[in-house]
């Protein structure tokens, strides 16, 4: 049998997020240099039933049957197996590698899932609807997030640009104009499951305060889907300096991306903010073709540990991304 490769995309939401647990729309776009990839080959040494998985980047070599029930690839692997029907598989390794920063809200979790699910039904000649393998990979991010919204597997799964709003049928979005953002990495790990976690105490104790500002974030969402479906992205950067402002009295920011998105909207950027979970990760900042070298350099000399540049089109119409 034949090794069976299979990756997935990192993704970075544009608006959002946060407000999206809470029920308010939320924008998605995948990232497609960024990527997770699985391996799945027959393990002729091995005795029938062994599976193997080896993730040198997070330091696992172990066997499926001795990592504990909730380990999130030991729980993809088995979710995977279920669905099939697969009781008793041949001996196999799984390999897992991936160049998405972890716990930086870039969804790696999401992608090492979706790429596993992918790889391991494709072992066994299956090929699992994308809308299952967004919904076992949503079974893994419960582990990873606790209350996950679901955007993360949804939009990497389709690996399309999405309008999502949790409970709702995912949207794709039309972008009439391509736009570019610039990724800065703020170096600083953050796992989202600390951060969601401290957005629903704070909401728990200030539901009022909270509901608004979730409220605002998704007027602020619906307004941005507008401007990318009628081709004027330049108008994104109010809103993203609008949405950060937000997140900030969400209590998701941090002096590291505070600073970062100063220095992208001083480098010229049309609007910056962070994206994903917070308090680390990463931030975007809107760019066009003249100042996009120009906000990568300043990101990079003042503190970013790593900066991509990618553009978001239309799904299908080229590559859509530059690692910078
Ligand atoms: O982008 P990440 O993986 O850091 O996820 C964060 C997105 C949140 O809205 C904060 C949580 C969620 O489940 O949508």
């Amino acid at each position: 049998m034949p090794a069976i490769v299979s990756s997935a995309p990192a993704k970075i939401i544009l608006f959002g997020e946060h407000a999206v647990v809470y029920s308010q729309p939320a924008i998605a776009v995948p990232v497609n240099t960024l990527r997770a990839k699985a391996v799945v080959t027959p393990d002729l040494e091995a005795g029938a039933g062994t599976v193997h998985i080896f993730a040198p980047g997070i330091d696992l070599d172990a066997k499926l049957d001795d990592l504990p029930q909730e380990h999130p690839l030991a729980l993809a692997i088995r979710l995977v197996f279920s669905y099939l029907g697969i009781t008793d598989p041949p001996a196999i390794r799984i390999r897992i590698s991936s160049s998405i920063p972890i716990a930086a809200g870039m969804g790696s979790g999401a992608a090492v899932a979706v790429a596993v699910i992918r790889a391991t039904a494709g072992f066994f000649n299956q090929k699992i609807p994308v809308k299952r393998v967004s919904e076992l990979a949503y079974e893994v991010e419960v582990v990873h997030h606790g209350t996950p919204s679901g955007i993360d597997n949804t939009v990497i799964a389709y690996e399309k640009p999405i309008y999502y709003q949790r409970g709702r049928p995912m949207q794709v979005l039309q972008v009439a104009l391509p736009f570019s953002v610039v990724i800065g990495d703020s170096g600083v790990i953050s796992p989202t499951v600390k951060a969601v976690g401290d957005v629903r105490n704070a909401w728990t104790e200030q539901p009022g305060l909270y509901e608004a500002l979730f409220e605002q974030v998704g007027e602020i969402v619906q307004l941005a889907r507008g401007v990318i479906e009628s081709g004027e992205p330049a108008r994104l950067g109010a809103l993203m300096d609008e949405n950060h402002a937000l997140l900030q009295q969400i209590g998701v920011s941090s002096p590291e991306l505070d600073h970062l998105v100063e220095i992208a909207r001083q480098a010229g950027a049309l609007g910056a903010k962070l994206s994903g979970a917070g308090r680390g990760g990463n931030m975007i900042a809107l760019v066009t073709p003249e100042n996009a070298q120009d906000v990568a350099h300043a990101l990079m000399e003042n503190g970013a540990a790593r900066v991509v540049h990618t553009e978001i089109r239309q799904p299908g119409t080229g590559d859509d991304s530059l690692e910078g």
